[in-house]
C-alpha cells in the first residue's frame, strides 16, 4: 500500500485539536483513512459494530467490485478461472500468486493427491456423534481434532509447518466431509482413489460403495469443480475474518480453521445455501410459483423476521457474478441428469424474475448471492441439503488458509484486539447478601 495525496484531518466542534491521519492507496479500490494512532492521538476510538466501514488489513489475494459485481483471485477475473482453470489450479494461484506453468501444476496435483487418506484414528471421533448429528457439528470437530495428529506441522510462524499444513487441509477435507456423510447414512467409508480428479474422487467417497465400481461422471465432476472454484475465497468475509482473529493468537492452522467452519455454519453466511433449498421446499410444498406473491410479502414485512435466503450481500449491490455462473452450472447439471423441468429451479428463477421486479429489493440492491443456485445444483447431484455448507466449507479451505497464511507472512501484523463503547454500571461496591 501507498501513502495517498490526500490526508484526513479530524477537527472536533467541542475545540478538541484537530487531528491529521494519513490516508493510504491500494492498487484497485477504495483508499484506506490509518486511525491507528487516533487513540493515542485523541483517546477516542472509532464505532463500526459489523466492520461496514472497516479495512482490518490490506490483502492481495481476493478483490471484489460491489458495484460492478465483480470478483478477481489474484487479479483474474471468476469468469475466466470457471471456465479455463480446475480448482486445484485456483489453489495454487490463491495460495502462490500465480496460475501454476506445467510442471507446478503436474507437482501440485499430485502433492495434493498423496494427502488425502486420515489417520485411520479419525474414524474414531466420527463414532462419538450420533448418526443424526448436523454434518457442520461433525466437521467443525474433525477439523479441530486435525491438530492432534500434525505436530510436525502447527508452528505457524514457521512457513514449512505453514506449507504442508495447507496441502494436508485441502487434501483431506473432501475425505472428512465425505466421512461425516457415510457416517450419517450408516455405509462405510469409502478410501480415496489416487487415479481420480479432485471432484472425481469426492464423488466416489461420497456415493461410491465397496459393493461396485463407481464412474465418475464428467459433467458432475466438472459441476463441482465449478462450485468449488466459486466458493474458494472472497475478501475478508465472517469466516475468513474468524481464521484471521483465531490465527492471530499464534494458534495452529488446524484449529483456526476449525474456527472458520463453525462460523460459516451461521445461515446468514455459508448455511444460506442450506436456507435457501428449505425456503424453495417450504414455498413449493404450500403451493409452489402461486405462493411467491404473498411470501415476497412476508419477507417484506419485518414484523415477519422472513428473509429471501440466498438474496443480498454485504458487499454486493449488483448481481454476485458468482450467481450467474451457478445458474450456468444448475442448467448443465439438470439438462446432464433429464430433470430440466426440476420445479425447484423453475420456482427459484420465477421467484427471481419476481424479487429483481420488485421495488424493496431493487431499492435495498438485493440481488441472488451464491448461495441462492447452489443448493439446486448440489441437490441435483445428490448431496444432502445439510452438506451443502459443509462442501462450501471444503472449497473455502484453500481461501482460509491463503488468508491466514498472508497474514502470518506479513511482519507488521500483531494479534487482533478490538476495543468497546463501554455503556454498562459504573463502579460500585458488592452489597451485603440481605441487602441485595
Ligand atoms: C455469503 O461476506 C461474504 O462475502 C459472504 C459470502 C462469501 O463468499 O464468503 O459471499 C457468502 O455469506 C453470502 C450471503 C448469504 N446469506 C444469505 O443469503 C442470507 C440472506 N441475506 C441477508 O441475511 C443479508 O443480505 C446479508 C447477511 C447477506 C447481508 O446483510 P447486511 O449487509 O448486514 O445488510 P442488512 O441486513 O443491513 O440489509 C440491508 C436491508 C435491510 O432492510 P432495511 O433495514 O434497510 O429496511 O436489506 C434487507 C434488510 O432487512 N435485506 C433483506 C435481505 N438481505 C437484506 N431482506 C430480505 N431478504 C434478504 N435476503
Amino acid at each position: 500500500m501507498k501513502l495517498a495525496d490526500n490526508k484526513a484531518t479530524l477537527s472536533f466542534s467541542n475545540g478538541s485539536p484537530s487531528v491529521d491521519l494519513p490516508v493510504y492507496q491500494g492498487s484497485i479500490g477504495p483508499d484506506v483513512i490509518d486511525i491507528r494512532k487516533l487513540y493515542a492521538q485523541t483517546g477516542m476510538f472509532t464505532y463500526d459494530p459489523g466492520f461496514l466501514s472497516t479495512a482490518a488489513t490490506q490483502s492481495a489475494i481476493t478483490y471484489i467490485d460491489g458495484d460492478k459485481g465483480e470478483l478477481l483471485y489474484r487479479g483474474y477475473p471468476i469468469e475466466q478461472l470457471a471456465t479455463q482453470c480446475d480448482y486445484l489450479d485456483t489453489c495454487y494461484l490463491l495460495l502462490n500468486g500465480e496460475l501454476p506453468n506445467e510442471t507446478q501444476r503436474t507437482d501440485f496435483h499430485k502433492l495434493v493427491t498423496n494427502h488425502t487418506m486420515v489417520n485411520e484414528q479419525m474414524q474414531f471421533f466420527l463414532r462419538g456423534f450420533r448418526r443424526d448429528a448436523h454434518p457442520m457439528a461433525v466437521l467443525t470437530g474433525l477439523v479441530g481434532a486435525l491438530s492432534a495428529f500434525y505436530h510436525d506441522s502447527t508452528d505457524i510462524n514457521n512457513p514449512q509447518h505453514r506449507e504442508i499444513a495447507a496441502i494436508r487441509l485441502i487434501a483431506k477435507m473432501p475425505t472428512l466431509v465425505a466421512m461425516a456423510y457415510k457416517y450419517g447414512m450408516g455405509q462405510p467409508y469409502m478410501y480415496p482413489q489416487n487415479n481420480l480428479s479432485y471432484a472425481g474422487n469426492f464423488l466416489r467417497m461420497m456415493f461410491g460403495t465397496p459393493c461396485e465400481e463407481y464412474k465418475v461422471n464428467p459433467v458432475l465432476e466438472r459441476a463441482l469443480d465449478r462450485i468449488f472454484i466459486l466458493h474458494a475465497d472472497h475478501e475478508q468475509n465472517a469466516s475468513t475474518s474468524t481464521v484471521r482473529l483465531c490465527g492471530s493468537s499464534g494458534t495452529n492452522p488446524f484449529a483456526a480453521i476449525a474456527a472458520g467452519v463453525a462460523c460459516l455454519w451461521g445461515p446468514a453466511h455459508g448455511g444460506a445455501n442450506e436456507a435457501a433449498l428449505n425456503m424453495l421446499h417450504d414455498i413449493q410444498a404450500q403451493g409452489g410459483v402461486e405462493k411467491i406473491g404473498e411470501f415476497i410479502k412476508q419477507v417484506k414485512d419485518k414484523n415477519s423476521g422472513v428473509k429471501l435466503m440466498g438474496f443480498g450481500h454485504r458487499v454486493y449491490k449488483n448481481y454476485d457474478p458468482r450467481a450467474k455462473l451457478m445458474q450456468e452450472t444448475c442448467n448443465e447439471v439438470l439438462a446432464e441428469l433429464g430433470l430440466e423441468k426440476d420445479p425447484l429451479f423453475k420456482l427459484a428463477k420465477e421467484l427471481e424474475k419476481i424479487a429483481l421486479e420488485d421495488d424493496y429489493f431493487v431499492q435495498r440492491k438485493l440481488y441472488p448471492n451464491v448461495d441462492f443456485y447452489s443448493g439446486i445444483v448440489q441437490r441435483a447431484i445428490g448431496i444432502p441439503v445439510n452438506l451443502f455448507t459443509g462442501i462450501f466449507a471444503l472449497a473455502r479451505t484453500v481461501g482460509w488458509i491463503a488468508q491466514l497464511n498472508e497474514m502470518i507472512g506479513d511482519p507488521e501484523y500483531k494479534i487482533g484486539r478490538p476495543r468497546q463503547l463501554f455503556t454498562g454500571s459504573e463502579r460500585r461496591d458488592v452489597p451485603a447478601l440481605d441487602k441485595r
